[in-house]
């Protein structure tokens, strides 16, 4: 079974709503494949490397392929306008999700 999480980041770490939602419910996550799209002031990605430590500690599996979303950059008045190359960056992300997913399976 796959999972996207999408995560902002605090004060350089993941939300804490978020991890305890996560940690609530810790063994379920063995064995499962998880993405990462982040956002933030810096995109994120200190969220997302704390999420691939949390979630190896649950027996779970974070891919390598991420999006990191900048709030100054791609999120304004004007709504969302992400970056031409997250379209690719998603794709890779769900493609290694969906691998690593059937690979866990087995
Ligand atoms: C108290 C506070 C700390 C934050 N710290 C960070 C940070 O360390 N790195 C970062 O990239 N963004 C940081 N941000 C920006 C948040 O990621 C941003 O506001 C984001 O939109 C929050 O997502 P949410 O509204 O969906 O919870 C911080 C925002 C707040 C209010």
């Amino acid at each position: 079974m796959g999972f996207i999480f999408v995560t902002p980041e605090y004060n350089h770490g993941v939300p804490g709503g978020f991890k305890n939602a996560v940690d609530s419910i810790g063994p379920e996550w063995a064995g499962k494949a998880v993405g990462c799209v982040a956002y933030g002031a810096d995109g994120g990605v200190r969220a997302v490397e704390q999420w691939r430590v949390i979630m190896a500690n649950l027996h779970a599996h974070v891919v390598r392929a991420q999006v990191s979303l900048s709030l100054f950059t791609e999120f304004g008045e004007d709504g969302f306008r992400p970056q031409e190359r997250r379209a690719e960056e998603l794709k890779s992300i769900l493609g290694q999700v969906v691998e690593l997913a059937g690979k866990l399976r087995g």
